[in-house]
């Protein structure tokens, strides 16, 4: 196999493992980054929901206080506020679903399910607990990452609509009956608020970012390999080739002795003089011996 073959082959082996142990550590960090990432967005849109819930009971709910006694307005309810936001959120939290689920909800929609109870009573066992982080596969078989918080009623004004039938406004039991959604007490937990992500989402921000750093690794490494192939044909291969050749042109006696450029300050052009050095000892030795026989000849015929 030719040097030059060798080198590219050797090259191209150390690129393609050092690439794939590059991919693979760089896909998990960017992964975890990705995650973290969106965990956080998940953070900073539930304290948004928060946010939204306090604006609704501090301001808008006593505002509209005369008129809630005769109709239902939805507004003042603090849930609403915070679902409406997210509904109306611009496309690129769409992907982040905004959900409020109780163990005995108001809206019969809002019921928690299964996995969600448990989440619920999880946090009602360990009331330190701000908030769980967890992945599970949803009924249209999708993986999604979920960050929930737990709901804990901390302000009175909450039970006016949440404590006893009797105490809630007449609209709201007209539209939602007396049955859901009463019974709470102030400093319980009665339910979470949860935000889910499909997985795909985070691995695709993490491919993203994975694909551009790998372009970039084989790029730099294409102007590496150019260059040193470049470089070791001009340098090591040509003048190997001219070497060769010549040595070989003058063993099979097609050429006269050639001196070989010796300008080079580099391992060839040592070699170069050392075969020059040769040359002359070979040209002088044979011609001593030519001489020797001529000589015997000369004898001989006398
Ligand atoms: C004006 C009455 C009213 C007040 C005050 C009120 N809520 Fe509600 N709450 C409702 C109604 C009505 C719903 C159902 C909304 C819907 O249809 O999604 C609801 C829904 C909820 C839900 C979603 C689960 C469910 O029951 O459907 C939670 C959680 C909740 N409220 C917590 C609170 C907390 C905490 C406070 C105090 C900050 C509060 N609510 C104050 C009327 C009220």
């Amino acid at each position: 196999m030719k040097l030059q073959t060798r080198l590219a082959l050797i090259m191209l082996a150390i690129f393609f493992c050092g690439w794939l142990v590059a991919g693979i550590a760089a896909y998990a960090i960017e992964n975890t980054n990705a995650r973290k990432d969106t965990v956080h967005k998940a953070e900073v849109l539930l304290n948004t929901a928060v946010a939204a819930r306090v604006y609704t009971a501090e301001e808008i709910r006593p505002l509209l206080a005369d008129r809630t006694d005769n109709e239902f307005l939805p507004q003042t309810v603090p849930s609403y506020g915070a679902q409406q936001i997210f509904a109306r959120l611009d496309e690129q939290y769409q992907t982040y679903t905004y959900a409020e689920r109780a163990l005995n909800p108001t809206n019969p929609k809002d019921l928690a399910e299964g996995w969600q109870v448990e989440l619920i009573q999880t946090f009602i066992d360990n009331p330190d607990l701000k908030e769980l982080i967890g992945e599970r596969i949803d009924r249209s078989g999708i993986n999604k990452l979920y960050v929930t918080q737990p709901i804990k009623i901390t302000q009175e004004g909450c039970l006016d609509c949440h404590s006893t039938p009797d105490r809630a406004p007449v609209s709201l039991l007209k539209t939602y009956g007396e049955v859901n959604g009463f019974g709470w007490k102030l400093n319980e937990i009665i339910g979470i608020r949860l935000i889910s992500i499909p997985v795909s989402v985070t691995r695709k921000l993490a491919r993203d970012s994975i694909l551009s750093f790998l372009l970039l690794i084989a790029s730099i490494f294409l102007l590496a390999y150019t260059a040193v192939i470049l470089l070791v044909r001009r340098w090591i291969i040509y003048p190997l080739n001219t070497i060769a050749h010549l040595v070989e042109e003058v063993s099979l006696g097609e050429s006269e002795i050639v001196h070989l450029p010796t300008k080079r300050s580099d391992e060839l052009g040592i070699l170069s003089e050392s075969i020059n050095r040769l040359l002359i000892s070979l040209t002088k030795s044979l011609s001593d011996r030519d001489a020797a026989r001529k000589r015997n000849r000369l004898v001989k015929q006398k």
